[in-house]
Parts: structure tokens; sequence; C-alpha cells
């Protein structure tokens, strides 16, 4: 029978169960997403989402992979909202103790980082991981994934959730707003803040949000707002590329379906010569599948953790993340 590792997320709006086998296959990744029609996330609320529906999507894995065999369950253990990783925990170390296999933590970050790699076939790329909680520039350098650089306040991600709220949308607003800012057509004028390798967001949710309560035509400031938050990753990540000295960009985590942003960082690539690659749409949201495909790379090391030690880590800092197969 073939082995696998299963995989447990539930950092956020998503619960999700994948598995992958110790060649790098994945073979299973269903999931269910929390989601609103007016207003934001609510951690408890998207921990109550999660605790109903973990009993059917790991019930249904355990069906549908009886031609396996589990041999370890690994876990997203951080960061995240404190509420949903525990429903994850929870679940990870009853199947682990009921399976009676080793247990894996496994930080978030990482696995979108380290999914990214593999999905994109580059090697040792500067990672530009975008999504509703993060927005980091991130490269490996001795030993550890370093985070060159990043949002000094709120993420890419979670200010375009926060704009969508203001346009009257429910959660997850990142896709409508994309949606709006295609029929947008003039730029408006809106803070750019790139200092060094870092951005910052939150000049420019406050420009937009005082440009709409004055009466600014709301797809021309999503266009505007989606134009310029995508240029200040697409600068900071050529910044990380000159600094670096890297050949290749990997884009990972749930904007990298944003066509826009991928566009931009395509076009900057290209025209430093530089490979550039983004992971599939159905790896690129949180998902199971890339917890269970960052467990197998702890398992086949025989890396685990002691069920009673495995506490989750609300703010679990990807450099604080081992990394045993590199
Ligand atoms: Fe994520």
């Amino acid at each position: 029978m073939t082995r696998l590792v299963l995989g447990i997320e539930s950092t956020a709006h998503t619960f999700g169960v994948g598995a992958c086998t110790y060649d790098g296959d994945i073979v299973y990744n269903r999931s269910s997403t929390y989601i609103t029609t007016v207003g934001g996330i609510h951690p408890r609320e998207a921990a109550r989402h999660h605790a109903d529906v973990a009993p059917g999507l790991i019930h249904s894995a355990l069906e549908d992979l009886k031609g396996y065999e589990i041999d370890a369950v690994s876990v997203a253990l951080g960061p995240g909202l404190g509420p949903c990783l525990r429903v994850g925990a929870v679940s990870a170390r009853a199947l682990a103790i009921r399976l009676n296999v080793p247990l894996i933590a496994v930080n978030h970050a990482l696995a979108h980082i380290e999914i990214g790699v593999k999905h994109t076939a580059t090697r040792d790329p500067v990672s530009v991981y975008i999504s509703g909680g993060n927005t980091a520039v991130v490269i490996f350098s001795n030993g550890r994934y370093a985070v060159a650089g990043e949002t000094l306040d709120i993420s890419l991600g979670n200010m375009l959730d926060v704009f969508a709220r203001d346009l009257g949308f429910g959660y997850p607003g990142t896709p409508h707003v994309l949606e709006l800012a295609a029929k947008g057509k003039n730029l408006l004028d809106l803070p750019m803040a790139v200092k060094g390798q870092d951005v910052s967001f939150s000049g420019l949710l406050t420009s937009a949000e005082r440009l709409l309560k004055s009466g600014a035509d709301p797809a021309d400031l999503a266009y505007s707002v989606v134009e310029t938050s995508f240029a200040m990753v697409t600068e900071v990540t050529e910044r990380v590329l000159v600094s670096s000295g890297k050949k290749e960009v990997s884009l990972t985590g749930g904007v990298a379906r944003a066509s826009r942003l991928v566009q931009m960082l395509e076009t900057m690539c290209r025209e430093r010569g530089v490979g550039f690659s983004v992971v599939p749409p159905e790896l690129s949201g949180d998902n199971g599948a890339m917890i269970a495909y960052v467990g197998q790379l702890y398992a086949s090391r025989r890396y685990s953790v002691e069920i009673p030690k495995s506490f989750v880590r609300t703010r679990w800092r990807l450099e604080e993340a081992p990394v045993v197969w590199k």
C-alpha cells in the first residue's frame, strides 16, 4: 500500500483536509470555507464553521483514502486565528491518537511557500507570498526561510477585504474588488508607501476610504487601489531580486489568483531576465494539501511533535519554522 501523510488546515477562513505521498504527489485536497454575505471574518464564527464541517471532511477523507496507508498526521499550528487553529489542532491530535501515528506541526506560511516552490518548478526563488493574512517576500538563506520584505501594517489581502466591506461586499471581499477594478478607467492618486524592501497599505486604505466618502467612482477607486497596491508588491519584489541576486520568482498565496498581479510581476521578471511562475489555483488559497506536502517532508526525516506539546502558535514566525529537508 502506498504510504501518505494527511494534512489539516484551519488557520483562518478555511478548514481543509489533504493528503500527500512521499513522492510529493497530492492525492487528496478538499475544503470548506467560511463566507459571509455582509461584513468581515469573525474568528469565533469561523471556528464554529470549522467545528461543524471537520467531522464530515475528515470522515470522507478516511473513506476515500482507504487504499492508502496513513502514517502521519500533519496540522497547521500557526500563525493564525486562535479559535480556528484550535479546531484543526484538536482534530489532528485525535486523529493521530486514533491512527496511532506521529503528529507533525506545520507552519502555515512555510506551507504556502514550499508548495509554491514545488509546483512552480523553481529551485531557489524569491517567494512572493500574498494572502488575506500575509504579505511577504521571502528568500531561503542560511538554512531558514527569511522574510526579506513585508508589510509594516496590514496585509494586501486584508486591505482589499476591508475595502470590499467599505464597498458593501461580504467576506472574502478581495474577488469582488478585483472584479470591480476591471471596470475602472481612471487612475486616482493614492499614496504608494514603499520603504526599503517593505510596504505599508494602511495609508492607501485610509486615502481610498476618504475618496469613497467624498463620492469618487467605486470602480475607478477599486481600479486605483488594485493598481497601486500591486505595483508596490512588484517594486519590493524587484528590490529583493536585486539585493539577493536570485534568478527566479514564485508567486504563492490566495492573492496569486489575481491576474493583474501575475501580469505585473511577469512583466518585471521578463524585463530583468528572471524566471517567473505562479502556484496553480487549487493550491493558492488555504488548503490541506500544502500542509500534507510539508508534513511529508518532515515525516520523511522522522521529525514530529509530542501530542502534549502540540500547542497552537497564533504568531508563529516563518523564520522560527525548522526546514530540516534542505
Ligand atoms: Fe494562507
